[in-house]
């Protein structure tokens, strides 16, 4: 798969308390590309490790269930397309174009489809399932919530925001994927998009 290097220069602005106390959860975006350096901020500082057996979040066993998909619509010099995120290398690698009619089942949150990128995570079972069985589906949303968390504060420390979706399909997201439901499941969705400008005071 053809492999996409990610910028690894650090733009945050603000440290991790004034982050921890600033984020919220937006669904309104700032109508231009999300910055290729704020992406790869996000998705560095959530989760790349140079470490096989450590990462910027737990994990039950060190078992690392989770993977991270990208949908991209409008980020600086990235085709719309479906990518994966390889955290041992930090780089994408790019699975297909985003279909014209991609049918993103959003009944429930029309906003979802103005973000700029939707990150998928979703639980490989095979990974935990001879050590945990059943439970290795509740540490995996357990992990997940973490890398949710991750990518919220780095998005609010690089100028940009999210915000988590829970009213996802998880059908149609298999879907668009292509995951083989028997291996590997959708478990959490974080819209992500470059925060609004505040009007300056006049
Ligand atoms: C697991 C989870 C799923 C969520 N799903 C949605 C969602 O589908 N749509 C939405 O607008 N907000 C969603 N949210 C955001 C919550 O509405 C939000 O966190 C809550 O109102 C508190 O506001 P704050 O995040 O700005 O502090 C979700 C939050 C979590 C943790």
């Amino acid at each position: 798969m053809p492999q996409i290097e990610l910028p690894n220069a650090d733009t945050s602005t603000i440290t991790l308390a004034e982050a921890m106390h600033s984020r919220i959860s937006q669904h309104a975006f700032e109508e231009q590309p999300l910055s290729i350096a704020s992406l790869s901020q996000i998705l560095k500082n959530s989760a790349f490790s140079e470490n096989a057996s450590h990462r910027p979040y737990p994990s039950g066993g060190a078992l690392f269930p989770i993977e991270i998909y990208l949908l991209v619509r409008d980020v600086e010099s990235l085709s719309p397309g479906i990518y994966h995120y390889r955290p041992d290398v930090h780089r994408l690698e790019f699975l297909w174009v985003l279909s014209e009619n991609l049918e993103l089942d959003v009944t429930f949150d029309a906003w979802v489809t103005s973000a700029p990128v939707l990150i998928v995570l979703t639980a490989q079972w095979s990974r935990s399932w001879n050590k945990y069985n059943d439970f290795g589906l509740e540490l995996s949303l357990l992990e997940a919530g973490h890398i949710g968390q991750n990518m919220l504060l780095s998005a609010v420390a690089t100028n940009a925001c999210g915000c988590p979706w829970g009213g996802f399909n998880e059908k149609n997201l298999a879907d668009i994927l292509d995951l083989d439901n028997e291996r590997e499941q959708v478990v959490y969705t974080i819209a992500l998009g470059p925060s609004i400008s505040k009007a300056s005071p006049n």
